[in-house]
């Protein structure tokens, strides 16, 4: 089947974004503030992975640190899901445990989404049954019954996560009232704790990030409070090209504060990034975000059809990528330029978090780590490019002052429009010997590309 990558099957308000836009000011890292030992949050994805095992070399999983799945068969050649035949969701069955098989064989924990398995996967009819309709239940919880039976038989509760529904505030995946939803999410809820309760679930997964005005968000906080339904994962989708997570979780704690919900379980951000923040500076920008704000995230994935279940959500390529003559089953995989920059993330990034603040007016952002013998500083904006810095403070602990000269290594990530193209891996820039002066050590970043990404080192003399 021809594939192409299309910019979503979702409506993506892209226009949203301001045309070129700029970073200035500087971000911060404080070398004396460790937040804890590094997990790579953001080494997930949605689909991207090939459902016959081992298509993928296992490389490309483990340098990036991958930790998180997401699956449901969406998209299968020639399947609906659930609610046209048994058969069709028998195959996407299949798909989501060679899914979360393959993510267990790299340790990480997998998230099904039912949704798919129903049916409601985007590319559903205008007519198409949802759970629930005319107030006859009795076919989801037949799949429900079935999904457990078959997850129980194929050894598929560990490290598993069920999320309820995907994008229910999205007409495009759940085109009927909130009050159905709520029903769905109840009921769905119970029978898991009941019957499998090793199971974590998650939810909302709306599309869009917590806020105060929402009434999904309000509505859905105030049913699980009553309901007893609170989630084990907090789920919702940074794919809207702007806002951020800095805002999310301060509203997110402002809702749940509102609701008298105790904050608790984890939050995760199981899609994140539109097409064109794929690329080394965007990946960047939301690793920054999720490591601050201790949210496991995973990677939006916009590919189309068979290729939905390929390129681990655009890390790598293969030959005929996107074009006509592309396979679903063909091997011959190559790292993307963004790859390079979660492969220096989930191999070189081992150690101490450190503590880092965005700049309130720039779009530039940063991750810190204290390894045994480096510091290791990524810095990128969000798509944006001029003259921006990293400001490193607290150096005292380090046994740096005023005066003292330090050699920078710095590299540079270098993005390009083809998201498919092979990527190099990073190029050294020339090294700087910067002095501290006033308290801080400046690393000034003259960015005239929007869409690379900066790694700056400086060697530990302990
Ligand atoms: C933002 O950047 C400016 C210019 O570098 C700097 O003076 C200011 O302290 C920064 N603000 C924060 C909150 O870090
Ligand atoms: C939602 O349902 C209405 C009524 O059946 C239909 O006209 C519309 O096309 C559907 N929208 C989507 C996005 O499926
Ligand atoms: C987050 O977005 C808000 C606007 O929604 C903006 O005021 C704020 O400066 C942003 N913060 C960061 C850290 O980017």
């Amino acid at each position: 089947m021809g594939t192409e990558y299309l910019q979503s099957l979702e409506v993506l308000p892209t226009e949203d974004r301001k045309p070129n836009p700029s970073v200035s000011g500087s971000a911060v890292v404080f070398l004396d503030q460790q937040t804890g030992e590094t997990q790579q949050l953001a080494s997930g994805w949605i689909y991207g992975i090939p459902d016959s095992p081992d298509q993928i070399p296992d490389k490309f999983y483990t340098e990036v640190g991958f930790r998180y799945g997401r699956g449901g068969g969406s998209q299968l050649p020639d399947t609906r899901g659930w609610y046209r035949s048994k058969a069709d969701y028998d195959a996407r069955f299949q798909s989501t445990l060679s899914n979360y098989r393959t993510t267990r064989k790299y340790g990480g924990n997998f998230i099904c989404l039912p949704s798919a398995l129903w049916g409601a996967d985007g590319g559903q009819p205008p007519d198409a049954p949802y759970p629930g309709d005319d107030g006859d239940w009795s076919s989801w919880d037949e799949l429900l019954a079935t999904w457990i039976k078959d997850a129980k038989a194929n050894d598929m509760l560990e490290g598993l996560v069920f999320d309820i529904w995907n994008e229910p505030d999205l007409k495009f995946f759940w085109n009927r009232s909130r009050e159905q939803w709520l029903q769905l999410w109840s009921r769905s809820y119970h029978v898991l704790r009941r019957e499998v309760p090793g199971v974590r679930i998650s939810g909302p997964c709306f599309s869009t990030a917590p806020e105060a005005d929402n009434e999904w968000w309000q509505e859905y906080l105030a049913f699980v409070k009553t309901d007893n339904s609170i989630p084990d994962e907090w789920s919702w989708h940074m794919e809207q090209g702007y806002g951020n997570l800095t805002d999310g979780m301060a509203s997110f704690r402002k809702l749940l504060d509102q609701h008298s919900i105790p904050e608790s379980g984890v939050v995760n951000i199981n899609e994140y990034a539109i097409w064109a923040e794929q690329v080394p500076s965007g990946a960047v920008w939301f690793i920054s975000q999720l490591e601050r704000e201790n949210a496991i995230g995973l990677r939006g994935n916009w590919a189309m059809a068979g290729a939905l279940h390929d390129f681990l959500a655009g890390l790598v390529s293969k030959p005929g990528a996107g074009t006509k003559d592309y396979s679903i089953t063909a091997g011959g995989y190559f790292p993307t330029a963004e790859y390079h920059v979660y492969k220096y993330y989930g191999s070189e990034m081992k150690g101490q978090r450190l503590k880092t603040a965005a700049n309130a007016t720039t779009d530039g952002e940063v991750f810190a780590v204290k390894g045994s013998n480096k510091l290791r500083i990524l810095a990128g904006t969000r798509n944006a490019k001029g003259d921006w810095a990293i400001d490193l403070k607290g150096g005292e602990t380090l046994g740096y002052t005023d005066g003292t000269e330090v050699e920078v290594r710095v590299l540079e990530f270098i993005g390009t429009d083809d998201h498919l193209a092979e990527g190099d891996g990073p190029k050294n820039l020339q090294s700087r010997r910067l002095k501290w002066q006033g308290g801080q050590l400046r690393l000034e970043i003259h960015q005239e590309n929007p869409l690379s990404a900066y790694a700056f080192e400086i060697a530990l003399n302990e």
